[in-house]
This record gives structure tokens, C-alpha cells and sequence, in this order.
């Protein structure tokens, strides 16, 4: 990795500099962290499924015609990305109540909402992403209201896509987080999808038993959240039948011979 230049390090991923101009190299580390870093430990084989569920989710999105920054899968860790101005939001699209929107309007956890809610907190870890308004957002010029129209109506439909998706494989997709970026040609710039979706940004319990097979199992410590992670990526179909263990054998393997 050290012929790479590293451009920034996040929370869970590295960014590097891609192979052209405009590209970037995401890696998916095992790092975990809640709480905006308060709590810090590591769910072993996170990287490598959230790199997996994220490829996945963001092909079957370009089908449904989504843009998104996602070129392709590099490796076990790693994927190829298009640089992209990241939007100072974090959309949160939620369909039953949970975590803080649970205890901000006083809502037990579980409470299916009458309709999707959208929410948007300003993205700065030293303020711990405060919870804003549309109107916040415009009157800062974080995003103009074009691309809110955009984010927004993207951010619908993918909450349609990824509900059906869950739900055919046994899971409630009950909130998630989405971060857009401005992707640039010249001086006009279009609003794509960026960053990832996968189990560390998204509440997925099971529809039967409403067991947590998320970060929450990190946050909460309520354990199994590497065997949560490896749940969601079997049911998706992106395990093989041995499970985690033989993909990061697999891995160590290639490393070994210099692949
Ligand atoms: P919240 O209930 O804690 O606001 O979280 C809502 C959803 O957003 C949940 O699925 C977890 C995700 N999320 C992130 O991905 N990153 C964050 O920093 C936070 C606070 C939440």
C-alpha cells in the first residue's frame, strides 16, 4: 500500500489516490466506532463484507438508475470509486423508529412510521453531525435546493429498492444512512451517490425475531457483530457456503503469492 498515496483516513475506510485521474481507491477496514469515535474496537471481517454488500447494493442501484461513485470492486478490501466533492449531509432515511430519532420525539423503538421520514444532519465530526432543516441546509449553501430535490428523491427511491431487497431475504430495513456527492464536468456538476451502504450505516433486524444484525450489536454492546456482519452478507448471497473464513483464507492466500 505504500506506493499509493493516501488521501485521507476516515473512521472505517482509507481513501487513496486511484490508478486515473478522478479515481479513488476506498478500503473497507475491520475498524469500528460509535458515538463519533467515543467508542472505538474493531467487528474482524467487517472490511471485507461491507466492501462485498456495498458492491452489491450500489450495482443493483445503477440498474435501477441510481448514480453512484462505484466503478468496481478491486479486492478483498477495496473498491474503485469516482472522486467526487462530498455534500457536508448525511441523509437519514428512516421507516421505523430507532436510536435517536427514538429518544429525541420520544418513540419506542420498533414503532413502524406512518410514511418514510428523511433527515439530515450536517456533517462535522467536532459538532457531532447536529441534526438540521432543509432550511439550515440553504441558507448555509451546503447544497443548493436543486440538489436537495435530487438527494431526496434519490434517497426515496432507494430506501424502495433496498426495503424490497431486505425484506425477500428475511430482513426490516428499519433507518439507514446515504452521503451524496457533486460530481464534476467542466463547471456543471451532477449529484451522485458516495460513500456506502452496508451493515455499519444501516438498522437491519431480522422479520421474524427482530434480532439486531447491525452496528447497533457494536454500539450496544450486545455482541455477535461480526457473525451479524456474516448473517447479511450469507443471506444476500455473498458468502460462500464456508462462510468468512474461507474468503479471508483466500486472501491471505493471494497476498502470499504476491497477487
Ligand atoms: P441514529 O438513530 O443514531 O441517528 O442513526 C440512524 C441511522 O444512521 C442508523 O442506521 C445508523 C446510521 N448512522 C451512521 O451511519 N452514521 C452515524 O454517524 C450515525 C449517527 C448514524
Amino acid at each position: 500500500m505504500s506506493r499509493r498515496r493516501q488521501i485521507y483516513e476516515g473512521k472505517a475506510k482509507i481513501l487513496y489516490e486511484g490508478p486515473e485521474p478522478g479515481t479513488i481507491i476506498q478500503y473497507f477496514k475491520d475498524d469500528a466506532t460509535a458515538f463519533n469515535a467515543e467508542k472505538k474496537g474493531t467487528i474482524s471481517g467487517k472490511g471485507v463484507i461491507n466492501n462485498r454488500v456495498s458492491e452489491h447494493i450500489f450495482s443493483q442501484l445503477t440498474h435501477i438508475g441510481i448514480p453512484s461513485h462505484f466503478i468496481r470492486r478491486l479486492n478483498m478490501r477495496e473498491q474503485l470509486v469516482k472522486q467526487v466533492e462530498i455534500v457536508p449531509i448525511e441523509v437519514i432515511v428512516r421507516n421505523v423508529a430507532a436510536g435517536s430519532l427514538s429518544k429525541r420525539v420520544g418513540i419506542e423503538e420498533g414503532t413502524p412510521l406512518p410514511h418514510t421520514l428523511l433527515e439530515y444532519c450536517y456533517k462535522d465530526d467536532a459538532l457531532g453531525d447536529p441534526l438540521v432543516a432543509e432550511e439550515h441546509i440553504a441558507c448555509f449553501g451546503w447544497a443548493t435546493q436543486e440538489e436537495m430535490q435530487d438527494i431526496s428523491s434519490m434517497a426515496i427511491r432507494i430506501n424502495d429498492f433496498m426495503a424490497g431487497m431486505f425484506a425477500g431475504i428475511g430482513i426490516r430495513l428499519v433507518d439507514f444512512k446515504l452521503e451524496f456527492g457533486r460530481l464534476f464536468d467542466g463547471d456543471f456538476s451532477r449529484i451522485i451517490l458516495a460513500d456506502e451502504i452496508s451493515p455499519d450505516g444501516c438498522r437491519l433486524w431480522d422479520l421474524e425475531t427482530n434480532e439486531k444484525l447491525d452496528k447497533d450489536r457494536f454500539r450496544r454492546d450486545l455482541g455477535g457483530e461480526a457473525e451479524a456482519y456474516q448473517e447479511v452478507a450469507r443471506r444476500m448471497g455473498l458468502l460462500p457456503e464456508g462462510g468468512l473464513s474461507e474468503v479471508l483464507d483466500l486472501d491471505s492466500e493471494r497476498k502470499k503469492r504476491g497477487k
